[in-house]
Protein backbone atom coordinates (compact mmCIF):
# COMPACT_ATOMS: atom_id res chain seq x y z
CA UNK A 1 0.00 0.00 0.00
CA UNK A 2 2.74 2.66 1.00
CA UNK A 3 3.91 1.99 -2.58
CA UNK A 4 1.22 3.86 -4.02
CA UNK A 5 1.58 7.04 -1.71
CA UNK A 6 2.78 9.94 -2.48
CA UNK A 7 5.90 11.77 -1.19
CA UNK A 8 3.88 13.89 0.70
CA UNK A 9 1.51 10.67 2.19
CA UNK A 10 4.71 9.44 3.36
CA UNK A 11 6.63 12.03 5.29
CA UNK A 12 6.50 11.93 9.53
CA UNK A 13 5.06 14.53 11.79
CA UNK A 14 7.46 16.34 12.35
CA UNK A 15 8.72 16.41 8.73
CA UNK A 16 5.32 18.05 7.98
CA UNK A 17 4.88 20.57 10.36
CA UNK A 18 7.80 22.20 9.57
CA UNK A 19 6.81 22.00 5.87
CA UNK A 20 3.86 23.84 6.49
CA UNK A 21 5.83 26.40 8.40
CA UNK A 22 7.45 27.24 5.89
CA UNK A 23 5.09 27.35 3.52
CA UNK A 24 2.26 29.03 5.56
CA UNK A 25 5.19 31.87 6.06
CA UNK A 26 5.70 32.25 2.49
CA UNK A 27 1.92 32.03 2.07
CA UNK A 28 1.18 35.19 4.47
CA UNK A 29 4.55 37.07 2.98
CA UNK A 30 2.97 36.73 -0.81
CA UNK A 31 -1.04 37.29 0.52
CA UNK A 32 0.60 40.55 2.83
CA UNK A 33 2.45 41.68 -0.82
CA UNK A 34 0.60 41.28 -3.11
CA UNK A 35 -3.13 41.49 -2.08
CA UNK A 36 -4.46 44.95 -0.49
CA UNK A 37 -6.71 43.32 1.25
CA UNK A 38 -5.01 41.54 3.34
CA UNK A 39 -2.30 44.00 3.86
CA UNK A 40 -4.71 46.48 5.18
CA UNK A 41 -6.11 43.53 7.77
CA UNK A 42 -2.76 42.58 8.83
CA UNK A 43 -1.44 46.33 9.37
CA UNK A 44 -5.22 46.98 11.34
CA UNK A 45 -4.25 44.25 13.56
CA UNK A 46 -0.43 45.57 14.12
CA UNK A 47 0.50 42.31 12.61
CA UNK A 48 3.62 41.59 10.11
CA UNK A 49 4.33 38.17 8.48
CA UNK A 50 7.43 37.81 10.21
CA UNK A 51 5.46 37.84 13.19
CA UNK A 52 4.55 34.13 12.75
CA UNK A 53 7.48 31.86 13.94
CA UNK A 54 5.12 28.77 15.23
CA UNK A 55 2.18 27.40 13.76
CA UNK A 56 0.17 28.25 16.54
CA UNK A 57 0.88 31.92 15.85
CA UNK A 58 -1.18 31.90 13.32
CA UNK A 59 -4.33 31.71 15.58
CA UNK A 60 -3.27 35.94 15.86
CA UNK A 61 -3.84 36.86 12.03
CA UNK A 62 -7.50 38.12 11.32
CA UNK A 63 -9.98 35.86 9.72
CA UNK A 64 -11.05 36.17 5.97
CA UNK A 65 -14.92 35.56 5.51
CA UNK A 66 -16.84 35.35 2.02
CA UNK A 67 -18.15 38.96 2.65
CA UNK A 68 -13.96 39.76 2.36
CA UNK A 69 -14.51 37.90 -1.39
CA UNK A 70 -17.74 39.48 -2.16
CA UNK A 71 -16.54 42.99 -0.99
CA UNK A 72 -13.02 42.76 -3.39
CA UNK A 73 -15.43 41.67 -6.47
CA UNK A 74 -14.13 40.33 -8.79
CA UNK A 75 -10.52 40.21 -8.93
CA UNK A 76 -9.42 42.25 -5.80
CA UNK A 77 -8.26 38.87 -3.83
CA UNK A 78 -6.03 38.18 -6.63
CA UNK A 79 -2.25 38.08 -6.15
CA UNK A 80 -1.07 37.67 -9.13
CA UNK A 81 -0.76 39.46 -11.94
CA UNK A 82 -4.30 38.78 -14.22
CA UNK A 83 -2.48 37.11 -17.02
CA UNK A 84 -1.34 34.87 -15.29
CA UNK A 85 -4.83 33.30 -14.14
CA UNK A 86 -5.23 30.17 -15.88
CA UNK A 87 -8.88 29.41 -14.57
CA UNK A 88 -11.95 31.58 -13.10
CA UNK A 89 -14.58 29.37 -11.01
CA UNK A 90 -17.39 31.14 -9.20
CA UNK A 91 -20.22 30.05 -6.65
CA UNK A 92 -23.33 31.90 -7.51
CA UNK A 93 -24.31 31.67 -3.40
CA UNK A 94 -28.41 32.30 -2.85
CA UNK A 95 -28.28 36.35 -3.27
CA UNK A 96 -25.94 38.69 -4.12
CA UNK A 97 -22.55 38.69 -6.27
CA UNK A 98 -21.04 35.22 -7.26
CA UNK A 99 -18.46 34.71 -5.26
CA UNK A 100 -15.14 34.55 -7.61
CA UNK A 101 -11.87 32.24 -7.24
CA UNK A 102 -9.22 32.16 -9.51
CA UNK A 103 -6.01 29.80 -10.64
CA UNK A 104 -2.51 30.08 -11.73
CA UNK A 105 -0.92 26.96 -13.67
CA UNK A 106 0.61 25.89 -10.53
CA UNK A 107 -2.37 26.29 -8.88
CA UNK A 108 -4.44 23.60 -11.33
CA UNK A 109 -1.20 21.18 -11.40
CA UNK A 110 -1.81 21.22 -7.39
CA UNK A 111 -5.62 20.80 -7.26
CA UNK A 112 -5.39 18.12 -9.67
CA UNK A 113 -2.58 16.08 -7.55
CA UNK A 114 -4.75 16.44 -4.81
CA UNK A 115 -7.92 15.18 -6.24
CA UNK A 116 -5.44 12.87 -8.15
CA UNK A 117 -4.60 11.76 -4.14
CA UNK A 118 -8.31 11.44 -2.93
CA UNK A 119 -9.72 9.44 -5.79
CA UNK A 120 -6.48 6.85 -5.42
CA UNK A 121 -7.68 7.32 -1.08
CA UNK A 122 -10.94 6.23 -2.18
CA UNK A 123 -9.70 3.30 -4.17
CA UNK A 124 -9.20 4.33 -7.50
CA UNK A 125 -6.45 3.24 -9.90
CA UNK A 126 -4.79 4.34 -13.00
CA UNK A 127 -6.46 2.49 -15.85
CA UNK A 128 -9.62 2.65 -14.22
CA UNK A 129 -12.87 4.94 -15.55
CA UNK A 130 -14.34 7.30 -13.86
CA UNK A 131 -17.75 8.85 -14.32
CA UNK A 132 -18.09 12.51 -13.68
CA UNK A 133 -21.46 13.48 -12.28
CA UNK A 134 -20.70 16.62 -10.80
CA UNK A 135 -21.81 19.66 -12.88
CA UNK A 136 -19.34 21.22 -15.30
CA UNK A 137 -19.06 24.41 -15.45
CA UNK A 138 -18.04 27.66 -12.94
CA UNK A 139 -19.03 24.63 -10.32
CA UNK A 140 -15.37 23.63 -9.16
CA UNK A 141 -17.15 20.37 -8.55
CA UNK A 142 -16.88 18.52 -12.80
CA UNK A 143 -13.87 19.80 -13.61
CA UNK A 144 -11.70 19.70 -10.27
CA UNK A 145 -12.49 15.57 -10.07
CA UNK A 146 -11.92 15.66 -14.08
CA UNK A 147 -8.75 16.74 -14.00
CA UNK A 148 -8.00 14.92 -10.62
CA UNK A 149 -8.54 11.77 -12.48
CA UNK A 150 -7.10 12.24 -15.68
CA UNK A 151 -3.92 13.38 -13.42
CA UNK A 152 -3.88 9.76 -11.46
CA UNK A 153 -4.42 7.91 -15.30
CA UNK A 154 -8.12 7.35 -14.95
CA UNK A 155 -10.38 7.36 -18.22
CA UNK A 156 -12.78 10.39 -17.56
CA UNK A 157 -16.27 10.38 -19.00
CA UNK A 158 -17.35 14.16 -18.69
CA UNK A 159 -21.05 13.34 -17.99
CA UNK A 160 -22.11 16.60 -15.96
CA UNK A 161 -24.92 16.56 -14.21
CA UNK A 162 -28.73 15.97 -15.47
CA UNK A 163 -30.13 14.23 -18.54
CA UNK A 164 -30.62 11.04 -15.95
CA UNK A 165 -31.88 8.75 -18.11
CA UNK A 166 -28.91 8.90 -20.32
CA UNK A 167 -26.13 8.61 -17.45
CA UNK A 168 -27.85 5.10 -16.68
CA UNK A 169 -27.40 4.00 -20.25
CA UNK A 170 -23.54 5.79 -20.57
CA UNK A 171 -22.68 3.64 -16.85
CA UNK A 172 -24.02 -0.01 -18.63
CA UNK A 173 -22.25 0.69 -21.75
CA UNK A 174 -19.09 1.97 -20.73
CA UNK A 175 -18.34 0.36 -17.64
CA UNK A 176 -16.75 2.62 -15.56
CA UNK A 177 -15.53 1.46 -11.69
CA UNK A 178 -15.52 4.88 -10.16
CA UNK A 179 -18.83 7.45 -9.70
CA UNK A 180 -18.44 10.91 -8.67
CA UNK A 181 -21.22 12.57 -7.83
CA UNK A 182 -23.47 14.11 -4.95
CA UNK A 183 -25.19 11.56 -2.76
CA UNK A 184 -28.25 13.25 -3.36
CA UNK A 185 -27.91 12.97 -7.71
CA UNK A 186 -26.59 9.31 -6.72
CA UNK A 187 -30.39 8.88 -4.74
CA UNK A 188 -31.80 10.08 -8.41
CA UNK A 189 -29.91 8.15 -10.47
CA UNK A 190 -30.93 5.08 -8.17
CA UNK A 191 -34.61 5.85 -8.91
CA UNK A 192 -33.57 6.09 -12.38
CA UNK A 193 -32.13 2.39 -12.81
CA UNK A 194 -34.88 1.30 -11.27
CA UNK A 195 -37.15 2.69 -13.56
CA UNK A 196 -34.99 1.18 -16.55
CA UNK A 197 -35.28 -2.09 -14.65
CA UNK A 198 -31.50 -2.18 -14.08
CA UNK A 199 -30.32 -3.68 -11.20
CA UNK A 200 -28.32 -0.65 -9.62
CA UNK A 201 -26.06 -3.89 -7.64
CA UNK A 202 -24.88 -5.29 -11.00
CA UNK A 203 -23.06 -2.17 -12.81
CA UNK A 204 -19.58 -1.92 -12.99
CA UNK A 205 -19.08 0.52 -10.61
CA UNK A 206 -17.14 -0.73 -7.31
CA UNK A 207 -17.05 3.14 -5.22
CA UNK A 208 -18.36 6.44 -5.24
CA UNK A 209 -16.62 9.56 -4.15
CA UNK A 210 -19.69 11.59 -3.06
CA UNK A 211 -19.61 15.45 -1.61
CA UNK A 212 -20.23 18.74 -2.05
CA UNK A 213 -23.26 19.00 0.14
CA UNK A 214 -23.77 16.90 3.84
CA UNK A 215 -24.57 13.29 4.04
CA UNK A 216 -24.63 10.85 7.11
CA UNK A 217 -23.57 7.40 7.70
CA UNK A 218 -27.50 6.39 7.07
CA UNK A 219 -26.92 7.67 3.61
CA UNK A 220 -23.79 5.73 3.21
CA UNK A 221 -25.58 2.24 4.48
CA UNK A 222 -28.15 3.06 2.08
CA UNK A 223 -26.19 3.37 -0.90
CA UNK A 224 -23.58 0.80 -0.45
CA UNK A 225 -26.31 -1.25 -0.48
CA UNK A 226 -28.17 -0.51 -2.47
CA UNK A 227 -25.54 0.31 -5.01
CA UNK A 228 -23.03 -2.78 -3.72
CA UNK A 229 -20.25 -0.33 -3.82
CA UNK A 230 -17.98 1.45 -1.12
CA UNK A 231 -19.03 4.76 -1.02
CA UNK A 232 -16.65 7.32 0.67
CA UNK A 233 -16.75 11.57 1.65
CA UNK A 234 -15.01 14.22 -0.50
CA UNK A 235 -14.92 17.44 1.02
CA UNK A 236 -13.39 20.55 -0.77
CA UNK A 237 -14.64 24.63 -0.92
CA UNK A 238 -14.26 26.89 -4.30
CA UNK A 239 -12.57 29.69 -1.53
CA UNK A 240 -9.94 27.24 -0.87
CA UNK A 241 -9.59 24.99 -4.14
CA UNK A 242 -12.80 22.94 -5.26
CA UNK A 243 -13.02 19.80 -4.27
CA UNK A 244 -10.22 17.52 -2.71
CA UNK A 245 -9.10 19.49 -0.17
CA UNK A 246 -9.86 16.43 2.36
CA UNK A 247 -10.61 12.75 1.53
CA UNK A 248 -12.09 9.83 3.06
CA UNK A 249 -9.61 6.65 2.55
CA UNK A 250 -11.85 3.31 1.75
CA UNK A 251 -9.99 1.36 4.10
CA UNK A 252 -11.18 3.12 7.36
CA UNK A 253 -14.64 5.02 6.10
CA UNK A 254 -13.39 6.89 9.60
CA UNK A 255 -13.64 10.83 8.93
CA UNK A 256 -11.78 12.63 6.05
CA UNK A 257 -7.89 13.04 5.86
CA UNK A 258 -7.07 16.50 5.25
CA UNK A 259 -4.41 17.20 2.90
CA UNK A 260 -2.19 19.38 5.02
CA UNK A 261 0.49 19.89 3.01
CA UNK A 262 -1.74 22.60 1.19
CA UNK A 263 -4.52 23.14 3.30
CA UNK A 264 -4.02 24.27 6.99
CA UNK A 265 -6.81 23.34 9.00
CA UNK A 266 -8.41 25.01 12.41
CA UNK A 267 -11.44 24.68 14.28
CA UNK A 268 -12.50 27.88 16.11
CA UNK A 269 -15.55 28.70 18.03
CA UNK A 270 -18.16 29.79 15.89
CA UNK A 271 -18.83 32.85 17.94
CA UNK A 272 -15.43 33.63 19.96
CA UNK A 273 -13.47 33.15 17.26
CA UNK A 274 -11.17 31.35 19.72
CA UNK A 275 -9.21 28.11 18.08
CA UNK A 276 -10.06 24.80 19.86
CA UNK A 277 -8.15 22.05 20.83
CA UNK A 278 -8.52 19.11 18.81
CA UNK A 279 -11.50 16.73 18.99
CA UNK A 280 -13.82 19.82 19.95
CA UNK A 281 -16.60 20.23 17.47
CA UNK A 282 -16.32 24.15 15.98
CA UNK A 283 -16.55 25.81 12.83
CA UNK A 284 -13.48 25.01 9.88
CA UNK A 285 -11.04 27.34 9.30
CA UNK A 286 -8.60 27.17 6.58
CA UNK A 287 -5.41 28.71 5.26
CA UNK A 288 -4.09 27.80 2.02
CA UNK A 289 -0.29 26.68 2.10
CA UNK A 290 0.76 26.62 -1.70
CA UNK A 291 -1.97 29.00 -3.43
CA UNK A 292 -0.80 31.18 -5.80
CA UNK A 293 -3.71 33.09 -7.61
CA UNK A 294 -5.67 33.01 -4.74
CA UNK A 295 -4.10 32.69 -1.42
CA UNK A 296 -6.50 32.48 1.65
CA UNK A 297 -5.55 33.10 5.46
CA UNK A 298 -7.85 31.65 7.86
CA UNK A 299 -11.33 31.18 5.98
CA UNK A 300 -14.03 30.76 7.86
CA UNK A 301 -15.61 27.98 6.10
CA UNK A 302 -18.88 27.92 8.52
CA UNK A 303 -18.63 23.79 7.88
CA UNK A 304 -18.96 22.57 11.14
CA UNK A 305 -16.96 19.29 12.20
CA UNK A 306 -14.31 18.14 14.68
CA UNK A 307 -10.24 17.72 13.72
CA UNK A 308 -8.72 14.23 14.47
CA UNK A 309 -5.39 12.89 15.19
CA UNK A 310 -4.23 10.47 11.29
CA UNK A 311 -5.22 6.99 10.58
CA UNK A 312 -4.49 5.81 7.45
CA UNK A 313 -2.44 9.16 6.94
CA UNK A 314 -0.05 10.96 8.66
CA UNK A 315 -2.52 14.16 8.17
CA UNK A 316 -5.29 15.08 10.73
CA UNK A 317 -8.90 14.20 10.08
CA UNK A 318 -11.87 15.78 10.00
CA UNK A 319 -14.87 14.46 11.07
CA UNK A 320 -17.94 14.54 8.56
CA UNK A 321 -19.24 17.86 8.03
CA UNK A 322 -23.02 17.69 10.29
CA UNK A 323 -24.06 21.00 9.10
CA UNK A 324 -23.19 24.36 8.16
CA UNK A 325 -24.06 27.39 10.23
CA UNK A 326 -25.96 28.45 7.14
CA UNK A 327 -28.23 25.09 7.00
CA UNK A 328 -29.05 25.62 10.98
CA UNK A 329 -32.67 26.01 11.85
CA UNK A 330 -33.78 27.10 15.17
CA UNK A 331 -37.08 26.13 15.86
CA UNK A 332 -38.81 27.24 19.02
CA UNK A 333 -35.13 27.86 20.67
CA UNK A 334 -33.74 24.40 19.45
CA UNK A 335 -30.96 23.85 16.91
CA UNK A 336 -31.78 21.30 14.10
CA UNK A 337 -29.60 20.32 11.03
CA UNK A 338 -31.15 19.00 7.94
CA UNK A 339 -28.59 16.08 8.49
CA UNK A 340 -30.38 15.16 11.98
CA UNK A 341 -33.74 14.60 9.72
CA UNK A 342 -31.62 13.06 7.58
CA UNK A 343 -30.69 10.08 10.06
CA UNK A 344 -34.52 9.59 11.10
CA UNK A 345 -35.60 9.28 7.82
CA UNK A 346 -33.62 6.85 6.70
CA UNK A 347 -34.07 4.71 9.81
CA UNK A 348 -37.68 4.67 9.14
CA UNK A 349 -39.44 1.71 7.05
CA UNK A 350 -41.29 2.09 4.63
CA UNK A 351 -40.24 5.92 3.78
CA UNK A 352 -37.25 6.69 1.10
CA UNK A 353 -34.65 8.57 1.71
CA UNK A 354 -35.79 11.21 -0.40
CA UNK A 355 -37.20 14.12 1.66
CA UNK A 356 -37.46 18.08 1.99
CA UNK A 357 -37.90 20.32 4.95
CA UNK A 358 -40.68 22.98 4.83
CA UNK A 359 -40.05 25.86 6.72
CA UNK A 360 -43.33 28.29 7.28
CA UNK A 361 -44.47 30.68 9.92
CA UNK A 362 -47.62 29.54 12.21
CA UNK A 363 -48.13 33.17 13.88
CA UNK A 364 -45.25 34.42 15.11
CA UNK A 365 -43.76 30.62 15.37
CA UNK A 366 -41.57 28.72 13.44
CA UNK A 367 -43.09 25.45 12.38
CA UNK A 368 -41.44 22.57 10.27
CA UNK A 369 -42.82 20.09 8.19
CA UNK A 370 -40.67 17.03 6.87
CA UNK A 371 -41.88 15.78 3.58
CA UNK A 372 -40.51 12.49 2.76
CA UNK A 373 -41.57 10.01 0.19
CA UNK A 374 -43.46 6.33 0.85
CA UNK A 375 -41.24 3.20 -0.80
CA UNK A 376 -42.86 2.36 -3.51
CA UNK A 377 -45.55 -0.04 -2.49
CA UNK A 378 -45.75 0.89 1.37
CA UNK A 379 -49.47 0.30 2.78
CA UNK A 380 -51.42 3.53 3.97
CA UNK A 381 -51.02 1.79 7.55
CA UNK A 382 -47.23 1.56 7.15
CA UNK A 383 -47.12 5.18 6.08
CA UNK A 384 -49.35 6.52 8.77
CA UNK A 385 -47.27 4.51 11.34
CA UNK A 386 -44.15 6.05 9.55
CA UNK A 387 -45.27 9.42 9.47
CA UNK A 388 -45.86 8.68 13.76
CA UNK A 389 -42.37 7.33 14.00
CA UNK A 390 -40.62 10.42 11.91
CA UNK A 391 -42.34 12.69 14.45
CA UNK A 392 -41.71 10.88 17.80
CA UNK A 393 -38.61 10.08 16.78
CA UNK A 394 -37.58 14.27 15.86
CA UNK A 395 -39.30 14.93 19.18
CA UNK A 396 -37.34 12.17 21.58
CA UNK A 397 -34.00 12.65 19.89
CA UNK A 398 -34.17 16.22 18.96
CA UNK A 399 -36.31 17.80 21.04
CA UNK A 400 -38.87 19.78 19.36
CA UNK A 401 -42.33 19.04 17.43
CA UNK A 402 -42.26 18.68 13.74
CA UNK A 403 -45.01 18.16 11.21
CA UNK A 404 -44.64 14.98 9.07
CA UNK A 405 -46.27 13.92 5.78
CA UNK A 406 -45.51 10.92 3.93
CA UNK A 407 -46.08 11.77 0.19
CA UNK A 408 -47.04 9.23 -2.52
CA UNK A 409 -43.28 8.14 -4.14
CA UNK A 410 -42.02 10.47 -7.33
CA UNK A 411 -43.58 13.69 -6.12
CA UNK A 412 -40.47 15.37 -4.62
CA UNK A 413 -37.78 17.53 -6.52
CA UNK A 414 -35.23 15.58 -7.43
CA UNK A 415 -31.65 16.25 -7.18
CA UNK A 416 -29.54 17.28 -10.35
CA UNK A 417 -26.22 18.53 -8.46
CA UNK A 418 -26.31 20.30 -4.55
CA UNK A 419 -29.83 19.51 -3.52
CA UNK A 420 -31.82 22.15 -1.98
CA UNK A 421 -32.75 20.12 1.79
CA UNK A 422 -34.75 23.31 3.32
CA UNK A 423 -37.55 25.46 1.34
CA UNK A 424 -38.12 28.30 3.19
CA UNK A 425 -41.69 29.43 2.57
CA UNK A 426 -41.48 31.97 5.96
CA UNK A 427 -41.57 35.07 3.51
CA UNK A 428 -44.47 34.00 1.89
CA UNK A 429 -48.31 35.85 2.81
CA UNK A 430 -50.43 33.26 4.33
CA UNK A 431 -47.60 30.66 5.14
O1 LIG B 1 -18.95 21.91 -3.32
C1 LIG B 1 -16.65 21.59 -3.93
C2 LIG B 1 -16.89 20.12 -4.05
C3 LIG B 1 -17.32 19.62 -5.25
C4 LIG B 1 -16.64 19.29 -2.98
C5 LIG B 1 -17.52 18.25 -5.38
C6 LIG B 1 -16.82 17.93 -3.10
C7 LIG B 1 -17.26 17.42 -4.29
P1 LIG B 1 -18.62 24.89 -3.18
O2 LIG B 1 -19.68 24.90 -4.22
O3 LIG B 1 -17.81 26.11 -2.98
O4 LIG B 1 -17.59 23.75 -3.48
O5 LIG B 1 -19.32 24.51 -1.82
C8 LIG B 1 -18.55 24.28 -0.67
O6 LIG B 1 -20.13 22.62 0.16
O7 LIG B 1 -18.32 24.68 2.42
C9 LIG B 1 -19.63 22.63 2.44
O8 LIG B 1 -20.64 23.39 3.09
C10 LIG B 1 -20.25 21.82 1.33
N1 LIG B 1 -19.54 20.56 1.16
C11 LIG B 1 -18.61 20.26 0.23
N2 LIG B 1 -18.22 18.97 0.39
C12 LIG B 1 -18.90 18.48 1.46
C13 LIG B 1 -18.93 17.22 2.12
C14 LIG B 1 -17.86 22.39 -3.55
N3 LIG B 1 -18.22 16.19 1.74
C15 LIG B 1 -19.44 23.85 0.48
N4 LIG B 1 -19.75 17.12 3.21
C16 LIG B 1 -18.65 23.53 1.71
C17 LIG B 1 -20.50 18.14 3.62
C18 LIG B 1 -19.73 19.51 1.94
N5 LIG B 1 -20.53 19.33 3.02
Amino acid sequence: MTALLDAAERMGHEELRALQLERLRATLRHAYTHVGHYRAAFDRAGLHPDDCRSLADLARFPFTTKADLRDNYPFGMFAVPEEQVRRIHASSGTTGRPTVVGYTQGDLDTWADVVARSIRAAGGRPGQKVHVAYGYGLFTGGLGAHYGAERLGCTVIPASGGMTARQVQLIQDFRPEIIMVTPSYMLTLLDEFERQGVDPRATSLKVGIFGAEPWTQEMRREIEERFAIDAVDIYGLSEVMGPGVAQECVETKDGLHIWEDHFYPEVVDPFTGEVLPEGAEGELVFTSLTKEAMPVIRYRTRDLTRLLPGTARVFRRMEKVTGRSDDLVILRGVNLFPTQIEEIVLRTPAVSPHFQLRLTREGRLDALTVRAEARAGATPEERAVAAASVAAAVKDGIGVSVGVEILDPETLERSVGKFRRIVDERDRPGS
